[in-house]
């Protein structure tokens, strides 16, 4: 009964989840609906309360989860006592590595097209431990409550072996080369260490950013439902298709036998994958033959979801007279874990900004023995970016150059380290705006000029930059019924970006219909499509796919016509769509709406599904969202507190959708990126590795008081190479910030700070 209140919660949550957009009616009736600022089509759904989150399907008989964390870094579990904890009331399962059901480790992240896994270590199948925080043992009862008691009763013994747990011993044990997505992290392009030498003006420093947790308002959770072997999972992820792949391959059990939906989550950011809490969950579910609700605790994200990992990088630039580059350098260390695939590659940037005489840039790891580091928000791009940003700075504040102009005189005609034309880049264009509407010409820049009573103001600026990517696998369905709606179905994600509206948008343009008549479902891995919401790339993906499945919708109704239809004999390419039917190109005489089309074929519904092309546009063009930061701060002269009071990002990602939701995402990122800059860093204690401030009252993200007003401006220029000329914008919003706000503060003060977060006793 349990399992059949779980299909149907899932099984009628589609519709329940999007009701068709309701729109400002007047903007639904313009045909200019891309760019038009559409609210939210799942507004009213979230502020009612309506929206449901994956620990949001209470089930009969379904029993509270609570994890138990390893207290050391590294070695075995010699014993572990359960009894207290069996025996505690609403108990109906304590599981460890000695009652865990078989589980193959988890298919790692980009190691296969629907990997999923943070890591690919063994999961709950022996004694090992291999991080301080490795769940050891999961508790089932009837309350939350009476499972978080149950898991504090559990303790265990260990043999402690040797861990790697601070950076400098990582370093010192010896670094290897990094490979990200199957390349290794390195170009050399001419002797950049002997042009660096020989070069008239020179900059040489370090940089070094801290790891970084991830923080989504949503505790990452699942809501797991076992039918024989068929798993049902109502999970928070960016991944519902590779979700559901990896818990089939992890379970032993058929892809088509693991059903994973998430209509809604709160927040992702690169953590939303699969980590050991669902599968831990489903574990149990079987072994207890009951639901399962699994919501981790924010100390359990800290636990169990990896972050972004530290780096340290050098940033070395040689300069002519007239501040054109002869040589750039950016090389450095990151700390990763075995198992792992994320080296963060925080050279990314320095490949594509600049055009240089020489390149040298390289990303080395170094292995420690903590919780696997993971995607976050621009990986590499967001920490990558304060490096040679700040190094940029220090550059033109030595030559006496103003830095945008020291930005200009190295703007690259082509891609600088692979020699591919850019597919568009406005660069030149955001920092002219920006400038402009930032007021950068009252910028005095001798550091210390402007003291307003207590505080030192300055201004400071950095380019932003994240690559254009389309993923493979793409694919949607479109139903269009007799009653007049249509439906669109992609195994695509909302965490908060707007997905369902973008896409609404952009099928009520392909076929001319007003918004309220489209539905656009999402969430559910039986749709098609094998879409990530990650790398600032799921718009394109749909964006492709939708246009691919409307053209294969035309050519379906164009084969239902007899003789008698005006568009008799015509093929799609010779029709378009708008007002609710088909026209003949330039003989708009001959058309039919699709009620007519629809009867006279006798058909209550017409279906079309249709896969984007593989993604080759990136291998013809360098593709890149870019942007120009400015930021103003206070450095308070006797506090040294520091204060962001002004911001403006000025954006260049090509044709802007839906001009609310894009503000959003530039807005969202860039707070993300005040607290890269100021506030953020997980605390280790390098004896143990055990993160010392697992909560959000000692993890500092930015709160209100933080953030100042932010202005978000963009070229809106199409890339007439990318689906509906638009480029990525999750992420290009959290890069330059750091670098932006270090710059600011070294303007207002003097002082240059080159180890992330800056605080006030840096300043003092
Ligand atoms: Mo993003 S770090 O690709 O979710």
């Amino acid at each position: 009964a349990a399992q059949a209140v779980m299909k149907k919660a899932i099984e009628v949550a589609p519709d329940a989840w999007m009701p068709g957009g309701q729109p400002d009616p007047l903007i639904a009736q313009r045909d200019g609906l891309i760019g038009a600022p559409i609210s939210r089509v799942d507004g009213a759904l979230k502020v009612q309360g309506q929206a449901r989150f994956a620990a949001e399907f209470p089930i009969e008989g379904m029993r509270y989860a609570a994890l138990v964390f390893s207290t050391i870094a590294k070695g075995r579990i010699t014993a572990i006592d359960t009894a207290a904890a069996e025996a505690a009331p609403g108990v109906s399962l304590v599981m460890t590595h000695h009652n865990a059901p078989k589980m193959q480790p988890a298919p790692l992240f980009l190691t296969k097209s629907k990997a999923a896994g943070g890591d690919d270590l063994p999961i709950m199948q022996d004694d090992r431990v291999h991080w301080n925080g490795q769940p050891i043992a999961l508790v089932l009862a009837q309350t939350q409550e009476q499972a978080d008691h149950a898991a504090s009763l559990i303790s265990a013994d260990y043999a402690v072996e040797p861990a790697t747990t601070s950076f400098a011993q990582a370093k010192a044990n010896g670094t290897k080369p990094g490979v990200f997505q199957g390349e290794t992290l390195e170009v050399a392009i001419g002797d950049a260490e002997a042009a660096l030498k020989a070069a008239p003006h020179r900059v040489d420093a370090t940089y070094t950013t801290p790891r970084h947790n991830h923080n989504p308002i949503e505790l990452h959770a699942a809501t797991v439902v076992w039918d024989g072997d068929e798993l049902f999972v109502h999970d928070a992820t960016q991944g519902v298709a590779h979700t559901a792949w990896s818990l089939a391959q992890i379970f032993g059990v058929d892809e088509k036998q693991v059903h994973v939906t998430s209509p809604f989550v709160g927040g992702g950011f690169g953590s939303k994958t699969l980590w050991r809490h669902q599968i831990l969950a489903a574990a149990a579910a079987r072994l207890a033959k009951c639901p399962v609700r699994i919501m981790l605790s924010r100390e359990g994200v800290y636990r169990v979801v990896g972050g972004r990992t530290n780096t340290e990088q050098r940033v070395a630039l040689g300069a002519q007279a007239d501040g054109r580059f002869d040589a750039l350098i950016h090389t450095g260390t990151v700390a990763m874990t075995a198992h792992n695939n994320m080296p963060e590659p925080f050279i990314l940037p320095a490949r594509c900004v600049y055009a240089a005489g020489s390149f040298k840039l390289a990303v080395e790891v170094a292995e420690v023995d903590m919780l696997a580091n993971t995607f976050m928000r621009a990986p590499g791009e967001s920490v990558g970016t304060f490096g040679l940003e700040s190094a940029i700075d220090e550059l033109a504040a030595s030559m006496g150059m103003d830095p945008i102009e020291l930005r200009l005189r190295n703007e690259p005609d082509k891609d600088p380290t692979t020699g591919t034309p850019f597919s568009s880049r406005h660069l030149v264009q955001a920092y002219r705006d920006g400038a402009e509407r930032f007021g950068w010409h009252r910028r005095v820049a001798t550091p210390g000029s402007r003291r307003e009573g207590e505080w030192l103001v300055g201004m400071g600026c950095a380019t932003a930059t994240y690559p254009y990517y389309r993923m493979p696998g793409g694919a949607a369905r479109i139903s269009l019924s007799s009653s007049g709606y249509v439906t669109v179905d992609i195994a695509a994600h909302e965490m908060g970006m707007g997905t369902a509206t973008a896409h609404t948008q952009i099928t009520a343009q392909r076929l001319g219909l007003p918004m309220s008549l489209i539905r656009f479902r999402y969430g559910d891995s039986s749709f098609p499509g094998l879409v990530l919401a990650g790398g600032s790339q799921q718009t394109a993906s749909i964006g492709k796919s939708v246009m691919m499945a409307c053209e294969a919708l035309k050519a379906e109704l164009l084969e239902t016509v007899d003789k008698q239809s005006p568009l008799a004999g015509l093929k799609p390419e010779d029709v378009e769509a708008r007002d609710g039917a088909l026209f003949k190109r330039d003989e708009p005489s001959r058309s039919e709406t699709y009620a007519t089309l629809l009867a006279r074929a006798g058909r209550d519904e017409v279906v079309a599904e249709a896969s984007a092309p593989p993604p080759l546009e990136t291998q013809h063009w360098s593709m890149h969202s870019f942007g120009a930061m400015f930021c103003e701060v206070r450095v308070n002269a006797v506090t040294g507190e520091p204060r962001v009071s002004r911001f403006l990002g000025s954006f260049d990602c090509g044709r802007i959708i839906n001009a609310k939701l894009a503000a959003s995402q530039f807005r969202g990122g860039i707070v993300m990126g005040l607290g890269l800059a100021l506030t953020e860093e997980t605390e280790f204690d390098e004896r143990n590795g055990r993160i010392m401030n697992p909560n959000l009252s000692d993890y500092h993200v930015p709160v209100q008081m933080d953030v100042p007003d932010i202005d978000v401006i963009w070229t809106d220029i199409a890339d007439p190479h990318a689906p509906m000329g638009a480029h990525g914008v999750g992420e290009i919003g959290i890069t330059g910030v750091g670098a932006a706000v270090a710059n600011a503060v070294f303007n207002a003060c003097g002082k240059r700070v080159r180890d992330l977060p800056i605080r006030l006793d840096q300043l003092m």
